[in-house]
């Protein structure tokens, strides 16, 4: 059944234009492709953009710590963000900036209609300031020791020790952590909007079937604690857009991010002659939806609808949120080589891979999924390469060798018109039941009907066993309907497979059947089924586990590469690279260590006594898993001298001991050749 052809703009959330893509991310990207492929297969007018959220603190220091303009470092990830998309096969229609002229021209409209309805206010706050570095701090910025547990080095809103959760000014000895100034309390007059004012829009409008369940009743606690108005306003100095009528009071990251979905279609219709004012009015009949993670729910579900309806335009046809990855049933971690870089995994292992292994594990909920490095494994050898590929593999070559590639249709292949009735029947059946499920992005469900179909084929081609037939002369006819038959559940799996496995079905489509192009949901029909079938070339390979296993090595190397401590120390930032200038600043000394002993609060951690010639400097190192304290002592090795002293949680450290190493019992301090003496410089 045709169904009427809808027009459509997706997005996915828009990546932070400040650090790489991740193989979390990529759950949102590929969750996001898989349902757009299929749209677009069934013929919908379907288009998905996306762009880099580019404003903000955190940017503008990373620049700044990095020694280049913002513009530069942008420019630097959006490179870097569309290369591992790219590779990852997210097809996106428009990728642009949120740091555009489309993106100022559009968040000043939506500002300005906001502000003369009369839903923005001032007043007058209070916030930490940091009078060394002459701005404002974000609560991440100030780090101090935790009001409940007594560690040091906690963030401005929450505790990695103890998990405490508090404001920033209950922090004791609270520092700024871009300049290490005591932060001071400073007034500045803010921008606000009057999320209030959408009170009795946004009850309706969340609770009117465009949130999932679960989203909704959770938005209803939100309700019950009243909308407070949202702070909309940064003080100078600020990376992103300067209010209008605000000289040095810049949009909040967060006001002109959700913009930059419209911003991105702008281009999007600028440069396909569509028409995108026609899209935004509220009557449109076009559907809008945004693919989110469960963590930015309350930005797309009150703000951005409120902001949309205040300005007078469309609301989202619905927003779907999906959950956090997890790897190993943990939280990705760096220390355990399970915060996967999308570049790291592509270095070692297949896209596609990982987007069946994802539609596999996906659902419509809000339910975080795990990657188990070995399912994954497992899964896709024995779905991807045993159940699916396998068909083709095994079969094409008896349609190639005896029959010249030629393919015998439904009708020819099934033993009559009934049997070829009810051969297609089933195809619709089944193919109706998988679009149900892509449609409500019920993936995991989808990938078990398209195995079932395809341990079906499976289980056809171990009853007639085609390589028997083919031995036997009298049998030909038979082998030619047997192995036709097989193919065509080939086809069929491929059309399924499709919006998961768009790279491989690619060139099943083009390489195998000889089709002009990718398929679509049509190409079910009998009528479409190819003719013909060329040689079969290799397709996918099994993933071996060592290739696994290099993954997480390399996603260990890639944090002693960049020198991050795992310790105490791993939230620092790390610059990509430093000046001369800065290296020079460095006082690298060869010291003695006089003595080693063990923290007995931290695992990781020896405390070290070091002789620098005269000088004895007492220095924690986290190398307590690669060496025993007593054969440390009397060694000589390498340390930065003039690292300014640390407060830990044990006592104060007064420098730091160079030691290189993939980590854990590899680790190796850096010990200088003899002659050396204590105190020497090294430079
Ligand atoms: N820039 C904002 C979004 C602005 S949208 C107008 C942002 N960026 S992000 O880079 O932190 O995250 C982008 C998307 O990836 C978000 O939807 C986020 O939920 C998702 N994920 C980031 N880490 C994730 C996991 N570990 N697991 C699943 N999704 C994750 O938020
Ligand atoms: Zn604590």
């Amino acid at each position: 059944m045709p169904q009427p052809k809808r027009t459509m703009l997706v997005t996915s959330a828009l990546p932070y234009a400040n650090g790489p893509i991740h193989l979390g991310h990529l759950v949102e990207y590929i969750q996001t492709d898989i349902w757009v492929r299929f749209q677009k297969m069934r013929g919908h007018d379907c288009v998905y953009v996306c762009a880099d959220d580019a404003h903000g603190t955190p940017i503008m220091l990373r620049a700044q710590q990095e020694g280049i303009d913002p513009e530069t470092l942008i420019a630097r990830v959006a490179e870097e963000h569309r290369a591992d998309f790219a590779e990852f096969r997210i097809g996106f229609d428009n990728y642009h900036s949120t740091h555009s002229d489309e993106n100022r021209v559009l968040s000043e409209l939506i500002y300005t209609r906001l502000r003369d309805a009369g839903h923005v206010e001032t007043a007058t706050i209070t916030q930490a300031y940091d009078p060394e570095k002459a701005m404002f701090l974000p609560d991440r910025f100030i780090k101090g020791e935790c009001p409940r547990c007594g560690a040091a080095d906690q963030y401005g809103d929450s505790c990695e020790v103890c998990g405490a959760t508090y404001s920033p000014t209950e922090l004791k000895n609270p520092v700024s952590a871009v300049s290490g100034a005591t932060p001071v309390e400073k007034e500045s007059l803010h921008y606000f909007f009057r999320l209030a004012d959408f009170e009795d829009m946004l009850r309706d409008w969340t609770t009117a079937g465009h949130l999932q369940h679960e989203v909704s009743n959770k938005l209803g606690e939100w309700f019950e604690h009243g909308l407070r108005n949202w702070d909309i306003s940064r003080d100078a100095p600020y990376f992103g857009f300067e209010i209008p009528d605000a000289p040095g009071k810049y949009f909040y990251v967060w006001l002109d991010a959700p913009i930059g979905y419209l911003a991105s279609f702008k281009q999007y219709c600028e440069r396909t002659g569509r028409d995108f004012d026609s899209w935004l009015k509220p009557d449109s009949d076009t559907e809008l939806y945004h693919f989110i993670g469960k963590d930015i729910i309350y930005f797309h579900a009150l703000f951005w609808p409120a902001m949309l309806s205040g300005a007078q335009l469309r609301t989202p046809t619905a927003i779907f949120a999906h959950g956090f990855l997890t790897v190993n049933g943990q939280k990705m971690s760096k220390s355990r080589g399970t915060f996967i870089k999308a570049r790291t995994y592509l270095d070692h292992l297949e896209p596609e891979y990982l987007r069946y292994y994802f539609a596999a594990k996906l659902d419509s909920s809000v339910g975080d999924i795990d990657l188990n490095l070995e399912d994954f494994t497992q899964r896709v050898n024995s779905d991807v390469v045993g159940k699916y590929v396998n068909i083709a593999s095994r079969t094409a070559n008896f349609i190639v060798k005896q029959f010249d590639g030629e393919l015998l249709g439904v009708d020819a292949f099934c033993d009559d018109a009934a049997a070829a009735d009810a051969y297609m029947d089933g195809v619709r059946g089944t193919a109706f039941t998988i679009a149900e499920h892509f449609e409500a992005r019920e993936y995991s469900q989808a990938m078990r009907r398209i195995m079932e179909y395809a341990d079906q084929i499976n289980q056809y081609f171990d009853e007639q066993e085609p390589w028997k037939l083919a031995k036997d002369p009298a049998q030909t006819q038979r082998l030619h309907k047997v192995c036709s038959r097989i193919l065509h559940g080939f086809h069929t799996l491929s059309i399924f497979l499709a919006p998961v496995l768009p790279g491989i079905t690619a060139r099943v489509a083009t390489e195998l059947f000889g089709l002009a192009q990718n398929f679509t949901w049509n190409d079910l029909d009998k009528a479409r089924f190819p003719t013909r079938i060329n040689r079969f070339k290799h397709l996918a390979q099994r993933i071996e586990a060592d290739k696994v296993q290099a993954m997480t090595d390399a996603s260990k190397e890639d944090l002693a590469a960049a020198g991050a401590p795992t310790g105490p120390l791993a939230a620092e930032p790390i610059a990509d690279t430093i000046g001369f200038d800065d290296f020079v600043k460095l006082d690298l000394r060869i010291a003695r260590i006089a003595k080693a002993e063990a923290v007995p609060e931290a695992d990781k951690l020896l405390r070290l006594t070091l002789d620098l010639g005269g000088e004895t400097r007492n220095v924690f190192a986290g190398i307590k898993s690669a060496y025993r304290p007593e054969d440390l002592e009397g060694k000589l090795t390498v340390m930065v001298a003039n690292l300014a002293p640390r407060k830990m949680r044990f006592g104060v450290s007064e420098g730091m001991v160079l030691a290189a190493g993939p980590g854990g019992k590899d680790l190796y301090i850096l010990e200088p050749h003899q002659g050396a003496q204590p105190g020497m410089r090294v430079k």
